[in-house]
């Protein structure tokens, strides 16, 4: 284990148990229907790399970055959007694929950009939700896991850009951000 790690959250074998159970519910879900996912940068590229590649129905594969974090473990409540998507929605099914949702201030206001384009509906896909520390009023329609209120990183989820390489999801020790 990584020396600033306090503690494994979720193995490399329970991710991959809980990504297959995500699939599983969404290939039913949507059977047939395209859908676009609308995987979001950076954080969730690895869980949306293994998701994608386990669902059946057709899939159009967008990006979107935004940033609401600057670079430490605190919320800073403004919302800025680097990277578009090119596809049109309207009409669409989306799907938004993110690593973590935690005040759910970013995926309010993503959800919020996307619905207004159109979309036949927007649905929500993280693999982790940390429910004790809503904000805002929106909820994630298929979680991988809740978490408690504690900063992860690892399976691309970042503390100031780092430990996104590691292949489990870790509690980070605090003394490294407090
Ligand atoms: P929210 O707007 O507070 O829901 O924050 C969502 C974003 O904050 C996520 O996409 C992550 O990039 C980041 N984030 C929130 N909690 C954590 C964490 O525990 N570890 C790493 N990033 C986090
Ligand atoms: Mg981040």
């Amino acid at each position: 284990m990584h020396k600033d790690i306090k503690r494994i959250l979720m193995s490399e074998t329970e991710i991959a148990d809980t990504v297959c159970r995500l699939a599983d519910r969404l290939n039913t879900e949507f059977g047939d229907e395209p859908i676009v996912a609308v995987v979001i940068l950076k954080g969730s590229m690895f869980f949306a790399a293994d998701l994608i590649r386990k669902l059946n129905m057709p899939v159009i594969l967008e990006f979107m970055k935004v940033s609401s974090y600057g670079s430490g473990a605190v919320s800073s409540g403004t919302l800025r959007l680097d990277l578009d998507i090119g596809t049109d929605l309207a009409g669409r099914n989306v799907l938004i694929i993110e690593d973590i949702i935690d005040s759910g201030n970013t995926l309010f206001r993503v959800r919020d950009m996307l619905s207004q384009r159109g979309a036949k509906s927007v649905k929500i896909c993280t693999m982790l939700d940390k429910p004790e520390c809503r904000e805002a009023d929106i909820h994630s329609d298929y979680i991988g896991k809740s978490i408690p209120p504690e900063f992860v990183v690892g399976y691309g989820l970042d503390y100031d850009e780092r430990y996104r390489n590691l292949p489990y999801i870790g509690v980070l020790d605090e003394k490294l951000y407090s």
